[in-house]
């Protein structure tokens, strides 16, 4: 593997005027995506189904610097209008259900929006002129379960996904596979990044915005295993900053049409470790001491055990390695909840 151009992928001469398609931009990645994006001058198409969960856009002022669709990716019709009367260069596929509690219960609606959402996506790209670069996000979810030595996850690595959100990503991004062969030859590049954490993330059922509620008495936190299973998270700007040099590379070189992408920091964090780093920072031991004493006799089930992910082919590739440090982001996350929350019930969230 040799190292492609990549330096330049925040260059606003690039990015100004391209029409950059984000579907799932109400959402956590996909609004800091499209913060981040627009500060590049870039156009942004976003798409969700549901504007009232527009917060963060709302939050951030944002709303208003987008075309914004509210629609439903299933709606394969509707969806394809968008995609073609927009003259899209540039896609991130983000929009998906990502509650894995709520896959459990309800993994029909996580099939359809997750498996569908991606072909009718891809489906209507095959028929744009004006595509030059497509990133659909998969996840460390679609490997499904390893045994920790074998951790990191390679991007080799066979997918062996059961659960029903990690089976509907690994259907996704092996429908990416048929779409970007040659029999479609359309660019899309995979990606399958560990778990995502920052300002803006409003599924309160994810560990670390669970656990700051918990410390902000808002809210009882359960853990849902003993604590020791490893876990991997990359902070939203470094996520955010590899969408850009992984559509940007792409649009400069089709080659680069098919490949799969894995991003995490490269290290494994025991839950416990994250859930003590957050109360350590809100100076709040009796909490820990309590969600200590939870973690007694609770087995994790219906997840996988652990999981991390390594940034190796990133680095050779492009150079690219995560920035953030985990207390840096954490502190910097408490602080965008706390600011939040003045203006915002959680309970509209869950
Ligand atoms: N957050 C993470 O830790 C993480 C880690 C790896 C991969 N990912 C992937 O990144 C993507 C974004 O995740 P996120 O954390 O921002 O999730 P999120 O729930 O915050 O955002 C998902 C977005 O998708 C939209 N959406 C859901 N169903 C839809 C439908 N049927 N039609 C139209 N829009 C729909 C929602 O309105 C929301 O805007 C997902 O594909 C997820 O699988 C996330």
């Amino acid at each position: 593997m040799q190292r492609k151009i990549s330096q330049k992928y925040t260059n606003k001469s690039f990015w100004k005027g391209k029409n950059v398609l984000i579907t799932g931009v109400n959402g956590f990645i996909g609004g800091n995506l499209a913060k981040f994006l627009i500060s590049l001058n870039a156009n942004i198409i976003g798409i969700s189904n549901n504007r009232t969960k527009a917060k963060f856009l709302k939050h951030e002022g944002l709303l208003k610097k987008i075309k914004y669709y509210e629609l439903d990716i299933i709606n394969y019709k509707k969806f394809q209008n968008v995609i073609l009367s927009n003259d899209i260069d540039i896609c991130f596929h983000l929009a998906a259900q990502v509650d894995v509690n709520i896959a459990k219960i309800d993994p029909f609606t996580t099939l359809e929006t997750n498996i569908r959402g991606t072909y009718n996506l891809l489906e209507s790209f095959r028929l744009s002129k004006t595509i030059k670069s497509i990133i659909v996000a998969s996840s460390d979810k679609a490997y499904g379960e390893y045994a920790l030595k074998d951790l990191p996850y390679l991007e080799n690595y066979d997918l062996r996904p059961l659960y029903p959100y990690d089976v509907s990503k690994a259907c996704a991004d092996l429908i990416t596979k048929t779409y970007s062969s040659s029999l479609f030859d359309l660019p899309i590049v995979t990606t399958r990044f560990s778990n995502i954490y920052g300002p803006g993330q409003l599924n309160f059922t994810a560990l670390i915005p669970d656990c700051i509620l918990a410390n902000f008495g808002l809210r009882k936190f359960i853990p849902r295993g003993n604590g020791k299973n490893k876990r991997d998270f990359l902070y939203v700007n470094d996520v955010c900053d590899l969408y850009t040099c992984l559509a940007f590379n792409l649009y400069k070189n089709k080659s680069l049409t098919g490949e799969i992408f894995n991003a995490g920091t490269g290290k494994g964090y025991t839950v416990d470790k994250i859930i003590k780093n957050i109360c350590i920072l809100e100076n709040n031991k009796p909490l820990y001491d309590k969600i200590k004493l939870s973690y007694i006799g609770k087995k994790l089930t219906g997840e996988i055990q652990h999981q991390f992910m390594s940034y190796t082919k990133l680095e050779k590739m492009f150079g690219w390695k995560p920035k953030s440090k985990l207390k840096e982001g954490l502190l910097t996350t408490i602080n965008w909840y706390n600011s939040f929350l003045k203006h915002n019930n959680y309970k509209n969230f869950l």
